[in-house]
């Protein structure tokens, strides 16, 4: 018998069809037309798991990781993980998910480990005002960085770095560092090499935003108390499931299909919406896998296709009251990814004291659990009855098994859109742009070619057109 907590994440796509969504749903002809082109992607990202490290994690030995994260847990009252994209959005996601929604409110005793910080900007305000609440003596930084160079985690660990050197002394940084980065390369771990600071490897084959179940991810988490173990489990759990040769059976493969062929019919606008607070990140997580992964100006062959979805976040039922309307009735443009939950921890209760008021009466002993699932359901009905093609990812519960599934599921389904695509998922020239325009701005060595020419393209930038 499957334990309560180990269970599968259902995957529903019958409001995908045409019979259900009419004109812009997906005849069950055109789906099976596809599916060879499904089994072929499947095929190919197997075919490619020796070079692609995070599809093996969920099999990796978390000795180091276990270790470290216990010693932290006896020294820090704070962690801070400062990182940046695939470095910060794991941890934010694992967090929100699998820990109480107010856990750095809470007292200590009722707390699984240390507060968490993820401040992940290099805002001015947020990380003075970050220093100006943390109490260093008992606070451990946890910089994540794969490149070991990104900016603004660079500059990070330098803010806070002084900080503690300044207040503590240069002899207690030690105690107040766990630096996560490349094994070999990078400005982080020459610094990791020349003042012997804790250190974790991040797998130099595994992406950014692939490597939520590397170190990057599952120490934090462990830190605070998550079992990791089970995040591992969930995610084997789920490879087994995306091994599976029959795109029919097999969720990612499915489910990247269906984007794909949407996408095709102008539905170039994935909507995931979650609908409970715990699962608001993993949304946020989700958004720059699927962005950084498909968004490509060019193909393999090299032609120019400017390709990519568009991943939206949204929440329920938050976004009922801002987002449904234009949802419901606005472009057919869009594709809906609902996250629902089976079993909350909690059904929150209601009692109603105004049995006269008519308008209340309905919510006569209900619950918070009744309400949110009930409009969950509404609001599926309502869009697929306004012929918005929608799938489900139902959660049995959100728990550390369910949680590493779903990580997984989303890793592969990404692989295989890449595929379907025919794009390279794992680069992201677009971003590096960006970085290495930020260096140049910042007066890095090296980049003084592409300082002149952004202030070239400043000087024809016209004044009256700025009012
Ligand atoms: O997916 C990616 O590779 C990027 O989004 C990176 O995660 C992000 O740019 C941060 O890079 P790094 O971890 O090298 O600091």
């Amino acid at each position: 018998m499957v334990a309560m907590n180990q269970q599968a994440i259902r995957f529903d796509y019958n409001n995908v069809l045409a019979d259900a969504v009419g004109q812009h749903g997906l005849t069950e002809a055109e789906i099976e037309a596809a599916l060879p082109h499904a089994a072929a992607a499947i095929d190919a990202v197997q075919s490619h798991r020796a070079d692609l490290g995070w599809m093996d994690l969920p099999y990796q030995d978390i000795g180091e990781i276990t270790a470290l994260a216990q010693e932290v847990r006896a020294r820090a009252d704070t962690l801070v993980v400062l990182g940046i994209g695939g470095s910060a959005l794991g941890p934010i996601a694992t967090q929100t998910a699998l820990q109480h929604p107010f856990y750095n409110n809470l007292p200590r005793e009722l707390r699984r480990g240390p507060c968490l910080y993820v401040p992940d900007n290099a805002d001015p305000e947020l990380n003075a005002a970050l220093l100006e609440v943390l109490d260093l003596e008992r606070t451990v930084f946890n910089v994540i960085t794969k490149s070991g160079t990104t900016a603004e985690t660079m500059a990070a660990f330098l803010y806070f770095r002084e900080a503690l050197a300044k207040r503590l002394g240069a002899g207690a940084l030690r105690d107040h560092l766990v630096l996560t980065t490349d094994p070999k390369k990078g400005a982080l771990r020459q610094i990791v090499d020349r003042e012997g600071y804790p250190a974790l490897p991040l797998p130099s084959n595994v992406g950014g935003r692939f490597s939520e179940l590397t170190s990057v991810g599952l120490f934090p988490a462990a830190v605070t108390g998550v079992d990791i173990s089970e995040l591992l489990a969930g995610a084997a759990f789920a490879d087994k499931r995306c091994q599976e040769r029959d795109p029919r059976k097999n969720p990612a493969a499915m489910n990247a299909l269906i984007q794909f062929l949407l996408d095709k019919k102008g539905k170039n606008m994935v909507v995931m919406m979650p609908y409970a607070q715990r699962l608001k990140d993993v949304a946020d997580w989700f958004r720059q896998l699927w962005a950084e992964s498909l968004g490509k100006h060019a193909d393999r062959a090299g032609n120019v296709v400017n390709v990519g979805p568009t991943p939206v976040k949204a929440l329920g039922v938050t976004d009922q009251h801002s987002q449904v309307q234009l949802y419901a009735e606005g472009p057919f443009d869009k594709v809906f990814n609902f996250l629902f939950v089976d079993d909350y921890t909690t059904s929150a209760p209601l009692v109603n004291p105004y049995p006269d008021v008519d308008e209340l009466s309905y919510l006569e002993g209900k619950s918070f659990e009744q309400l949110i699932k009930a409009e969950a359901e509404a609001t599926q009905l309502a869009l697929t009855e306004a012929g918005r093609p929608n799938v489900a990812h139902h959660f049995p519960a959100v728990n550390a098994y369910t949680l590493g599934q779903f990580y997984y599921l989303m890793e592969v389904q990404t692989a295989i859109a890449g595929e379907l695509y025919n794009i390279n998922a794992f680069d992201q020239p677009g971003v590096e742009a960006g970085k290495i325009a930020t260096y140049a701005l910042m007066g890095r060595t090296g980049y003084d070619e592409r300082r002149a020419e952004i202030e070239a393209a400043r000087g024809k930038r016209r004044d009256d057109l700025v009012i």
